[in-house]
């Protein structure tokens, strides 16, 4: 038995860690680096498989016969890929999904379920924290007119894609009160993030909340039929169970 276990998240490396403690024969894979801490424990491959037919083609070659999927949030694309493969090809496929934030007393929030959603809410002349990551950027150009100011955690390869843009390097962890005096200095009146769930990241919304200050919170994708867990341990008991 060789569990593929698709990473990406803090769940991923722990899950990683459960299977290598636990004697399973397991492979992570990233599609790229990221954030999250990597699985170090078991063997791991690094980049997109090619497409679905270079992902079916991978699993046959590795002789995969379950697959864990503790992919980010917001990773759907191949997340739906995955699990409709699974099904196809009869194979054990589980999601690791941590539970969303949910809003807190003294939390301002308002839902949206596209980038593009935010421009008919944030007033002209405003300043917005983007803690939503570069790939989707381009879908908040209707926020021209205000200052956009989004945070990475690596430099950026291109140019902000609309005026008034401007990228703000940071690297983790971002404790509260480290976010407090950032969203204090630089004068922020709107802070987007999506609803990635988890500790680690869940620190600007606190620092929100403390300010007062607005949040227009991106909602997850849709998650495909499938059994699913919140977390690592689970996972790793499931997988003692093939
Ligand atoms: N905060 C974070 O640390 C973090 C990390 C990851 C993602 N995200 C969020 O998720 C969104 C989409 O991320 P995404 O591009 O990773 O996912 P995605 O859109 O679901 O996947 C796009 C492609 O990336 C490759 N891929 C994704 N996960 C992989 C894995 N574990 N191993 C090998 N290949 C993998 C696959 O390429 P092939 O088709 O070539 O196989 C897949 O088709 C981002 O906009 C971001 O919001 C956040």
């Amino acid at each position: 038995m060789t569990v593929l276990l698709l990473a990406g998240t803090s769940e991923a490396a722990e899950v990683a860690s459960g299977l290598a403690k636990a004697g399973i024969a397991a492979v992570a894979s990233l599609a790229g680096p990221n954030r999250a801490p990597v699985p170090t424990e078991i063997p791991t491959r690094v980049g997109g498989f090619g497409g679905e037919a270079g992902f079916r083609a991978y699993v046959k070659d590795a002789g995969i016969t379950a697959v864990i999927d503790a992919t980010h949030p917001f990773a759907n694309r191949i997340t739906d890929r995955t699990a409709a493969i699974c099904t196809d090809l009869g194979l054990p496929y589980l999601h690791v999904l941590r539970p969303p934030w949910r809003p807190q007393d003294g939390d301002n929030w308002t839902e949206i379920a596209r980038e593009e959603d935010a421009a008919a809410l944030v007033p002209q002349g405003d300043t917005v924290f983007l803690g939503t990551g570069r790939q989707t950027l381009n879908r908040f150009s209707g926020l021209e007119g205000r200052r956009v100011i989004c945070r990475l955690i690596a430099p950026p390869t291109a140019p902000f894609p609309f005026e008034g843009g401007e990228f703000l390097l940071g690297l983790p962890p971002f404790p509260v009160g480290r976010e407090v005096s950032l969203f204090t200095q630089l004068g922020i009146d709107w802070i987007i993030v999506k609803n990635a769930g988890g500790e680690a990241s869940a620190t600007k919304l606190t620092a929100a909340r403390r300010l007062g200050i607005p949040v227009l919170m991106l909602t997850r994708p849709p998650v495909p039929i499938a059994l699913r867990v919140e977390t690592a341990a689970e996972a790793v008991a499931w997988a003692a169970t093939l």
